[in-house]
């Protein structure tokens, strides 16, 4: 791999659509840094992206996308290893405790839930967009939820930080316009990771059900009648990272099977 391959930080690396994010984007032939909040992890899939993909250069990233310190250390290591950013894919998140009124919702649940989601994103924004050239090669792309496009009710924190992702996207894409800085979101719908798998979960023993009942009722309310796969979003990140959007900024993309249609 060549110092003029595209460089593309990923955040949230080690979950189920980061990894396909990251997979895809080595596939494609960019440098890719690999950032999530765990260290054996990111060595871990580090070592997988190498031993899949001969020569492929990977830079794995401690991370911590809620934290101004965390963030400044991995721009400084981004600009050693790279020195220009030309995708920055902000997948990492975290899913509310549990669905609860707002009258119960701890202030302190709230926070955690925003300094990951929307917080994060704000951050790595103001300290990445330095290091992405203005040359119309450079965008960004976020990932929001459709509990963003259409709010859930016991889940505050959640929807409202991805909300909030979405009004970013655009307010971003304004902003970078002119220096020819895409901006662009990701919507997904039901996707099978293991947060996915941890709200089926969590929603049958509160039901007393099943997590293969919690499943197919889940499934069932979605008009095309599954979760999809995680390497579904990462084609969307790709699509709008990549020439052939070149034209679209300030966009949000729902990928989820039809849950919501905006
Ligand atoms: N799975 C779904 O059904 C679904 C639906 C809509 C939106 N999303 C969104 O997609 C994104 C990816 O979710 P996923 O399903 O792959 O979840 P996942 O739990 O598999 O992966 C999330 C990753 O983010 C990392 N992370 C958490 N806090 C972090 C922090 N402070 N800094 C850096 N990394 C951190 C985790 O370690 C984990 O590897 C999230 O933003 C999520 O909200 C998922």
């Amino acid at each position: 791999m060549t110092k003029s391959a595209p460089a593309v930080l990923v955040t949230g690396a080690t979950g189920g659509i980061g990894r396909e994010t990251a997979a895809r984007f080595v596939r494609e032939g960019s440098r890719v840094a690999i950032a999530d909040i765990g260290r054996e992890a990111v060595d871990a899939f580090a070592e997988e992206l190498r031993a899949e993909f001969a020569g492929a250069d990977v830079l794995p990233l401690v991370l911590d996308q809620s934290s101004v310190a965390s963030v400044e250390a991995a721009v400084e290591e981004v600009r050693a290893w790279s020195g220009q950013l030309h995708t920055l894919a902000v997948v990492a998140g975290v899913l509310q405790a549990e669905g609860v009124p707002v009258t119960r919702l701890p202030v302190e649940e709230f926070e955690r839930v925003h300094a990951v989601n929307l917080k994060g994103p704000f951050i790595l924004a103001k300290y990445f967009i330095p290091l992405i050239p203005t040359d119309g090669t450079g965008s960004i792309v976020m990932v929001a939820s459709y509990w963003g496009r259409e709010a859930h009710p016991l889940y505050a924190a959640y929807c409202t930080s991805k909300a909030g992702v979405i009004s970013l996207v655009q307010v971003l894409a304004g902003e970078l316009a002119e220096e020819g800085i895409r901006v662009n979101g990701v919507a997904p719908g039901n996707t099978n990771t293991r947060m996915h798998q941890k709200h089926l979960h969590d929603e049958a023993e509160e039901l007393g059900i099943t997590f293969e009942e919690m499943r197919d009722t889940h499934w069932s309310t979605i008009p095309m009648r599954y979760a999809g796969e995680p390497h579904v979003i990462s084609d969307a990140i790709y699509f709008l990272a990549s020439d052939q959007a070149s034209y679209i900024t300030g966009a949000t993309l729902d990928v989820n099977g039809g849950v919501v249609m905006t």
